[in-house]
C-alpha cells in the first residue's frame, strides 16, 4: 500500500469531492480523506451519490462513522465497491451528533468495540482498515489508556494509526473548541510510534507551516493536515515536492485553470458552481490580492456566466499589480513541472 506520508485529514463540510480534486491537482502524492459519512447513513441511504469521487482523487480514503460492527462491515463493502482504497474509522470526533450516536470520539473508552468494528470491517473488505483517534478522552488521558486502546486496535489488524494529537472534551466544549483548547502532545504520538514500531503512525493537529510538517516525518511515519491544507492548499504542494523529492509543484495560477476546466465540465452535470469554487478560496492566502481573490469569489453568480467572471478574476489576479510579488514567506512557489499534464 503507498505508504501515508502525507495526508490530508477529513473534514466535514470541506473534503468534499470537488476539495479533494482540487487536493489533488496541488499534492499528487498526498492521501486525501473524505468527510466522515456515517454507517447508517451509506447503507440505508442515497450511497451513490455519497460515495462519488473522481479516479483522479487516488489514493483517497473513505471515512467511515459509526460502533455497529455489521453496518460498518456492509458500509466497508460498499466502499471497497466504490473504489476506495481504505476506509478509516472515526474515533476521534467529539461533536454531540456522534456523541449521541456512540461513536466518534466516544469510542476510545470502549476499545473492545473498536476492535470488533474494526475486526468485521476488515474481514468484510481486502482494502485496509485504519482508525483515527485522539491520545485520550475526558479524565482518560494517561499514557497507558492511550497504548491499551491501540493494543486493541492493533490486535484487530489495524495497520496504520491517525492520531489528532489532543484528547477531546465531551462535555463542555464545542467541536471547534476541542481542536483548540485541549494542547497539542506530540511527544505522546512519538512514544507510541517508539512502542509500536510495527505500526505506522500517522500524527495529526496544528501542522500549520512547512518547516513544521517536516519535523515530525522525523518521529513518526507520516504527517496529516486539516485546517492548514484548506486554509493555504498550496502549502500541501510545497510538503508534497519536498517529501516525495521532485522539488517542484504545480504554480497556483496553473492549478487554478486546472480546477476550472474541471468545474466546467461538473456545470454541465448541473453541480452548483459555488460548491465548487468555495474551495479556492485559500489559493492566494498570504498573497498580494487575497482579499480581491476571496470577495470575487464570494460574488460569483451561478452557471457559466460565473464561470467566466472566474476566470476573469484569475486573469487580473496574474496581471494585476500584485503579480510578480508573489512570495509568502510560508509556500514560496516554485516553477511548473515542465511536463505539467493539464
Ligand atoms: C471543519 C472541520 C471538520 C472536521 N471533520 C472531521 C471529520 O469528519 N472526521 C474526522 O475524523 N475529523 C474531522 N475533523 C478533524 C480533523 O480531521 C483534524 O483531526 C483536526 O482539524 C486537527 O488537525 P489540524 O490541526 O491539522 O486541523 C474536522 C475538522 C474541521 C476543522
Amino acid at each position: 500500500m503507498t505508504p501515508h506520508k502525507l495526508c490530508v485529514a477529513p473534514m466535514m463540510e470541506r473534503t468534499d469531492r470537488h476539495c479533494r480534486y482540487l487536493l489533488r491537482l496541488i499534492a499528487p502524492n498526498a492521501w486525501v480523506y473524505t468527510e466522515m459519512i456515517t454507517a447508517t447513513a451509506l447503507v440505508h441511504g442515497d450511497s451513490e451519490r455519497f460515495l462519488r469521487f473522481d479516479s483522479s482523487e487516488h489514493p483517497v480514503a473513505l471515512q467511515l462513522g459509526g460502533s455497529d460492527p455489521e453496518l460498518l462491515a456492509g458500509a466497508a463493502r460498499l466502499g471497497e465497491a466504490a473504489g476506495y482504497d481504505e476506509i478509516n474509522l472515526n474515533v476521534g470526533c467529539p461533536s454531540p451528533r456522534v456523541k449521541a450516536g456512540r461513536f466518534g470520539v466516544a469510542l476510545m473508552l470502549e476499545p473492545a468495540l473498536v476492535a470488533a468494528c474494526v475486526e468485521a470491517m476488515q474481514s468484510a473488505v481486502g482494502i485496509p482498515v485504519t482508525v483515527k483517534c485522539r491520545t485520550g478522552v475526558d479524565d482518560r488521558d494517561d499514557y497507558a489508556f492511550l497504548r491499551e486502546f491501540v493494543r486493541h486496535v492493533v490486535d484487530a489488524g489495524c495497520r496504520s494509526l491517525f492520531v489528532h494529537a489532543r484528547k477531546a472534551w465531551l462535555s463542555g466544549l464545542s467541536p471547534k473548541e476541542n481542536r483548540t483548547i485541549p494542547p497539542l502532545d506530540y511527544a505522546r504520538v512519538h512514544r507510541l510510534k517508539a512502542d509500536f514500531p510495527e505500526l505506522e503512525i500517522v500524527l495529526n493537529g496544528g501542522l500549520d507551516t512547512v518547516p513544521a510538517a517536516l519535523r515530525e516525518l522525523a518521529h513518526v511515519d507520516g504527517i496529516m493536515l486539516g485546517r492548514t491544507a484548506y486554509a493555504e492548499p498550496m502549502l500541501m504542494g510545497e510538503l508534497d515536492a519536498r517529501i516525495f523529492a521532485e522539488g517542484i509543484h504545480e504554480p497556483r495560477a496553473a492549478v487554478a485553470e486546472a480546477y476550472l476546466e474541471y468545474v466546467e465540465s461538473e456545470l454541465a452535470a448541473a453541480t452548483p458552481l459555488r460548491v465548487m469554487t468555495r474551495h479556492l478560496m485559500g489559493l492566494y492566502a498570504h498573497q498580494p490580492g487575497a482579499r480581491h481573490w476571496r470577495r470575487g469569489l464570494g460574488q460569483l453568480v451561478d452557471g457559466k456566466a460565473g464561470l467566466e467572471a472566474c476566470r476573469r478574476l484569475l486573469a487580473a489576479q496574474q496581471t494585476g499589480p500584485a503579480a510578480g510579488l508573489r512570495h509568502s514567506g510560508r509556500a514560496a512557489e516554485v516553477p511548473a513541472r515542465p511536463t505539467a499534464a493539464h
